[in-house]
C-alpha cells in the first residue's frame, strides 16, 4: 500500500488519527515534528527559539521528502508542512493524501494550553483565526477531505475509509 499522509492545521487530530489508521491498515506511523524533535535533539518549541521558523523549515522539508522515500507509512505532518508548494507537490506525487479539518472553536479548545506550539504563543484564539485565514487553501489539494469536529476517531476512520 502507498503511504499515506496526514495533512491538516494545528489541532485537527492528525497525530491521534494517524496512529489510529496505521493501526488499522496494518502500516507505521510516523509523526514528522517528534522526527524532527529526535533529529535535532530539542522540542520544536525550542528550535523555533533557538534558530527561528525559517531554519525549522528546512528541517521539517528534509525529513518530509527522506520519509516519502518509504512505503507503508502514515506520515502525520506539522500544520505548516504544505505551506511550501515544493512540499505540496513531493507529497501529492508520493502518497495518498488525506486533510483533515476542523472549526476554528473546536482547533482552539485542543490547542488552547499546550505550549510546544510556538506559532500559537501570545494568544492561541486570535493566532489560530489569523494563521487558518493565511492558510486558506493550502490543504485543498488533498484528494480526501475530513471534517473532525465532534467526531470519534471511529467516525473519522470509517469516513476515511469510504474516500479511499
Ligand atoms: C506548525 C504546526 C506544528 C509544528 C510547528 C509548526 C505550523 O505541528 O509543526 O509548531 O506551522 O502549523 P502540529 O500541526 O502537529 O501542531
Amino acid at each position: 500500500m502507498q503511504t499515506i499522509i496526514l495533512i491538516g492545521f494545528m489541532g485537527t487530530g492528525k497525530t491521534t488519527v494517524g496512529r489510529a489508521l496505521a493501526e488499522k491498515l496494518g502500516l507505521t506511523q510516523v509523526d514528522m515534528d517528534a522526527s524532527i524533535e529526535q533529529r535535532e535533539g530539542c522540542t520544536i518549541a525550542d528550535l523555533f527559539r533557538d534558530k527561528g521558523e525559517a531554519y525549522f523549515r528546512d528541517v521539517e522539508s528534509e525529513v518530509l521528502s527522506e520519509l516519502l522515500q518509504q512505503d507503508k507509512l502514515v506520515i502525520t505532518t506539522g500544520g505548516g508542512a504544505v505551506v511550501r508548494p515544493a512540499n505540496r507537490e513531493l507529497m501529492a506525487q508520493n502518497g495518498l493524501v488525506i486533510a483533515l479539518d476542523a472549526t476554528e472553536e473546536e482547533i482552539v479548545k485542543r490547542v488552547k494550553n499546550d505550549p510546544d506550539r510556538p506559532l500559537l504563543a501570545g494568544d492561541p484564539a486570535e493566532r489560530v483565526r489569523t494563521l487558518k485565514k493565511e492558510r486558506a487553501g493550502l490543504y485543498q489539494f488533498a484528494p480526501i477531505q475530513i471534517d473532525t469536529t465532534g467526531k470519534s476517531v471511529e467516525t473519522i476512520l470509517a469516513e476515511i475509509s469510504d474516500q479511499m
